[in-house]
């Protein structure tokens, strides 16, 4: 290993690693090696909020709201003004009161919901007007009952409509992955014209592979005119599981926002996961060249504070913040890990504000990790009380459907 830096053949795991240095903008892992800095734009506050069971209060959502400035994202999503009455009031005070991020307000492709979004954030130092309309014939046909032309012109007109209230507008194609790439390219090309500065692209059904994914934002990158005029984002449900696959396929594709929930919350089987999309790039930066403005030791805090207030449970295997995510029952894990963390961790779960990992003592623990329990539990024993006091606890294991945790 390097001193102060790593190289892409180098294992270094997060948290252990000196921290890359910053230089105007840029993560620099590496002299050679430009990082691109990738917005993370959060929409717990919005889409997951669209989670069957996860409504929350005005109060919550502020609460929730500054700590999300605390984490360091860079777009705080913080309603659909024109939902409910709540919903302004809500995305008004986070406008108020929340210091750091951009605030987003979500507005269909009307008159009406863009006045109300606009009214919502007036009052933020730095906001943003989010407005979106489908592009897929499935959409257009069935719902809202436009052709395509109709469509691209209203697109255009509201984004216009959108930059005489905030310099800073987001346009979402709906349904972009099952829309016609053609069709899609004009009308982004058009909405750029009309004065967005972002071009959110949802794969909104979650029906897209990370192969499919990747090669539509090559398309978009290779085939609108004015692309360069636009930060292009992702937008991935998890319809499919691949919400995450999706939105680092977009990365290396050069999309430069990624748009995410706290524990992966959302419509249906919910939107990409942040933590998950943000370790990624923080732990594989040599593979996408790029990471986030995220402070990582912030996630545990973020996480929980979710599941107090939406009721809605992580399960135990997920990701980063699952409760099991950073413990080890297998002897062979254990032995290694109290050897060199690095054996068996890839992330250190102080990284993500975890106090460190958990030796769990259960039927495949071994003998090293049930030993060095014994010794921080303050009995000395000598082998042969260790053997034998190990085959009794081995007995005892078996019988048990949970395993004691340790630490
Ligand atoms: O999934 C989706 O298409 C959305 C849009 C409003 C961006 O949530
Ligand atoms: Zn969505």
């Amino acid at each position: 290993m390097k001193q102060g830096g790593t190289t892409e053949k180098t294992f270094v795991p997060v948290g252990l690693r000196e921290r890359p240095y910053m230089n105007e903008g840029f993560f620099i892992l590496d002299k050679e090696k430009a990082m691109r800095t990738i917005k993370i734009f959060d929409t717990t506050l919005r889409d997951g909020e669209q989670s069957p069971g996860c409504s929350m209060n005005v109060e919550e959502k502020v609460t929730i709201a500054k700590q999300l400035a605390q984490l360091g994202v860079d777009i705080i999503e913080a309603g659909f003004a024109i939902s409910s009455p709540g919903d302004f009031e809500a995305i008004q005070r986070i406008a108020r009161e929340v210091e750091g991020p951009v605030i987003c307000s979500l507005a269909r492709a009307r008159a009406g919901d863009i006045e109300r979004a606009a009214a919502a954030i007036a009052d933020a130092p730095r906001k943003r007007i989010h407005t979106f309309l489908s592009t897929s014939d499935i959409h257009l046909e069935h719902q809202f009952k436009m052709t395509r032309e109709e469509a691209k012109a209203r697109a255009v007109q509201m984004v216009q409509k959108a930059r005489s209230y905030v310099e800073d507008v987001e346009f979402s194609p709906m349904d972009a992955t099952r829309s016609d790439a053609g069709y899609l390219y004009t009308v982004l090309e058009a909405v750029i014209d009309a004065g967005a500065g972002t071009i959110n692209i949802p794969d909104t059904v979650g029906f897209a592979t990370p192969e499919e994914f990747g090669a539509l934002i090559k398309g978009i990158r290779e085939n609108v005119r004015n692309i360069q005029r636009a930060v292009i984002s992702v937008h991935c449900h998890n319809d499919l599981g691949l919400a995450v696959a999706n939105s680092l396929a977009a990365v290396k594709n050069g999309a430069g926002q990624v748009e995410c929930t706290i524990n992966g919350i959302g419509e249906r089987a919910g939107n990409a996961s942040l933590e998950e999309v943000v370790m990624a790039l923080r732990t594989k930066g040599g593979v996408y060249d790029a990471d986030t403005r995220v402070k990582t030791e912030e996630i545990m805090k973020t996480s929980r504070l979710l599941t107090r207030i939406t009721g809605m449970q992580v399960q135990a295997n997920k990701a980063i913040v699952g409760a099991n995510a950073f413990a080890h029952e297998s002897g062979i894990h254990q032995d290694g890990l109290l050897k060199e963390k690095s054996t068996y961790e890839i992330i250190s779960p102080e990284s993500v504000g975890l106090g460190q990992s958990q030796l769990v003592m259960g039927k495949h623990s071994g003998r090293h990790a049930f030993r060095s329990r014994l010794k921080e539990m303050g009995y000395d024993l000598n082998d042969e009380e260790v053997n034998h006091a190990f085959e009794r606890f081995k007995k005892l294991a078996d019988q048990k459907k949970r395993s004691m945790k340790t630490i």
